[in-house]
């Protein structure tokens, strides 16, 4: 993998277009240079005509993300009907109306009070103390996954996105919310094309993914059992006006894939990362005690979530010495803030012994403010002990392509391989 900083063609001058085939190959390039030319850059995602503040520099970034000024839901906006506009963009990718409440009033949504309830029913499961109890079965999803590698290599190569960094996460997530797993292949189909945001499919998977989750709400319900389902629908039953329907399966939803995708990537864009750079890897091998340091870097260097969710202006005001205008979006682009010379010494080197600068976390690859991510102790863990593993029992693995020729999925703000392919 080359590193992040070089150059590119990203025009960053006009109004960018997030789904541009050269920014999304090159990102660390096309917003390094957004954040030295144009700090504030337009910018748009395909299929929407709205303008997007596109927020680059890391004090700019912590500023939007920790403003209570700036909102999540566009229903927070006085006097603006932003919610009718995000509901026509939906519709345009199928999702029929009675639908749109399932994407717009998730937890990363809505704000205040309605926020921190619905943080509140679940964060007791992803508190550190919990994530602690998890560990010994994410380690031994791990070893039996690692255990059938060997099996799965076709002329000694494997895809480790496939075989590993994939089913690991899944596996963990599910088994914590309670999703069966003959049910589970299926939920690997509708985050594709809930992802993708294909027109095509979209509106067919959320509808089939509701129509799932409302089955099994009541098959849980029949048969209660020791996970976080059972756990909301109990809530749901007994004050049922605190935690509603869509409430509960948006929150399943959210879960699901919040709690997968995203850590799967890290590790596939984590592995890759050190394969490409032999000296990192052997240090790591040899001090292994450096691990919690090495996720840090590596969630900076290569976190494979690069801007969040838009955030909306609730009153006329200044970012980065720029006039942002009520009701108007901004995206806060981490993968600016992670690479930001001012903050980030030499930012374009992978160094697992960087110190986080004597804060607890100085990358802002998990969020920051209110929304920072509900479950980053959880893949944190994760990566530690994926990569852990990975590091005892294949000391020689090496990539079987060269660093620059590993396939990308293409996605706005996304930084994920297609595939991992690597020798034992
Ligand atoms: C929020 C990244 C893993 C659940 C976020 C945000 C980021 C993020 C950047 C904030 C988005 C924003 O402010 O717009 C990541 C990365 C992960 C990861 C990079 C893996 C490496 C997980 C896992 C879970 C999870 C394992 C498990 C449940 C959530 C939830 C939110 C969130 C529920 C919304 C929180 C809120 O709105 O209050 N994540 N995440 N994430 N993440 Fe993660």
């Amino acid at each position: 993998m080359s590193t992040p900083a070089g150059p590119g063609t990203t025009d960053v001058t006009g109004r960018v277009d997030l789904a541009d085939p050269e920014l999304m190959r090159d990102p660390f390039g096309g917003y390094s240079r957004m954040r030295e030319q144009a700090p504030m850059a337009l910018g748009s995602l395909p299929g929407s005509a709205t303008p997007i503040w596109l927020v680059t520099r890391y004090d700019d970034v912590k500023t939007v993300l920790g403003d209570p000024r700036f909102a999540n839901s566009p229903a927070s906006v006085p006097g603006m009907d932003v919610r009718s506009v995000r509901e026509k963009e939906l519709r345009a990718r199928g999702v029929p109306p009675e639908y749109a409440r399932y994407v717009l009033d998730g937890m990363l949504e809505t704000d205040g009070a309605d926020h921190l309830r619905l943080r509140r029913l679940v964060s007791r499961a992803f508190t550190a103390r919990r994530v602690a109890d998890l560990r010994p079965r994410v380690e031994e999803i791990a070893e039996d996954l690692l255990d059938r590698l060997g099996a799965t290599a076709e002329d000694g190569v494997v895809d480790l996105l496939e075989h590993f960094a994939y089913p690991l996460p899944i596996t963990v997530i599910c088994e914590l919310v309670g999703i069966p797993e003959a049910d589970r292949p299926r939920w690997r189909g509708w985050g594709r094309a809930l992802v993708t945001m294909d027109p095509g499919g979209f509106g067919t998977a959320l509808r089939e993914l509701v129509a799932h989750i409302e089955e099994l709400i009541g098959r849980r319900r029949a048969a209660p059992a020791d996970d976080l389902l059972s756990g909301l629908i109990r809530a749901h039953d007994e004050d049922g006006d605190r935690l509603g329907d869509t409430e509960m399966v948006t929150l399943v939803l959210t879960l699901v894939f919040a709690g997968h995708e995203t850590t799967a990537h890290l590790i596939g864009n984590g592995t890759a990362a050190l394969l490409a750079h032999p000296d990192q890897f052997d240090l790591l091998r040899r001090r292994p005690e450096l691990m919690p340091l090495a996720v840090h870097e590596l969630m900076r260097w290569c976190g494979p979530v690069q801007g969040t969710r838009m955030r909306y202006a609730t009153e006329d005001l200044e970012i980065g010495g720029m006039p942002v205008r009520r009701g108007e979006a901004v995206m806060a682009v981490l993968v600016g803030a992670n690479h930001d010379p001012r903050v980030f010494d030499d930012p374009g080197r992978l160094d697992i012994t960087r110190e986080p600068d004597g804060r607890r976390e100085t990358h802002v690859g998990f969020g920051h403010g209110l929304h920072y991510c509900l479950g980053a102790a959880l893949a944190r863990q994760e990566a530690e002990l994926a990569f852990g593993a990975l590091l005892r029992r294949f000391p020689g693995l090496t990539l079987a392509v060269d660093p620059a020729d590993l396939e990308r999925q293409l996605m706005p703000a996304s930084w994920r391989l297609a595939r991992l392919p690597v020798r034992l």
